[in-house]
């Protein structure tokens, strides 16, 4: 079970996504996604989508924001939580492959995204069974 976060944390995560995704390299989408990341030290750390123009060398908000807290604080760097924010309505829950890369800093993290009718959290496990470990 996921760490429950207090209102105010929340909220701080969310407004951190907001911002990130004003920095998004979305040329060819249009979708500006921004994510933002707690770890275990009390730090956020924030990332946006950066695509290019070779579609697949694209790389999401929520892998960016997790590579810049691995960058700071290197590979011992464990995740709390994960917010996702975009900047058009509608949901945005994480990808297949951002789930992967949460859970390999994250096992127990806390997700809050977008879902159908609002802010939802689940947990890391919820969004990802049987998550992939060597
Ligand atoms: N994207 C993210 O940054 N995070 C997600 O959780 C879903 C998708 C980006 C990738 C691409 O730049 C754009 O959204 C459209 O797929």
């Amino acid at each position: 079970m996921p760490k429950a976060l207090a209102a105010e944390q929340q909220e701080k995560m969310l407004v951190a996504a907001r911002v990130a995704f004003k920095n998004a390299h979305a040329p060819y989408s249009n979708f500006r996604v921004g994510s933002a990341i707690l770890t275990e030290r009390g730090v956020l750390y924030s990332g946006c989508n950066v695509e290019n123009a070779s579609y697949g060398l694209t790389c999401c908000a929520e892998r960016n924001a997790i590579f810049a807290a691995v960058a700071a604080e290197g590979s011992a760097m464990r995740i709390l939580a994960v917010a996702v924010a975009t900047e058009r309505d509608g949901p945005c829950a994480p990808c297949g492959a951002c789930r992967q890369v949460i859970y390999e800093f994250g096992p127990d993290a806390l997700i809050l995204f977008r879902g159908q009718s609002g802010t939802e959290q689940m947990a890391i496990t919820e969004l990802l069974p049987e998550g992939f470990r060597l």
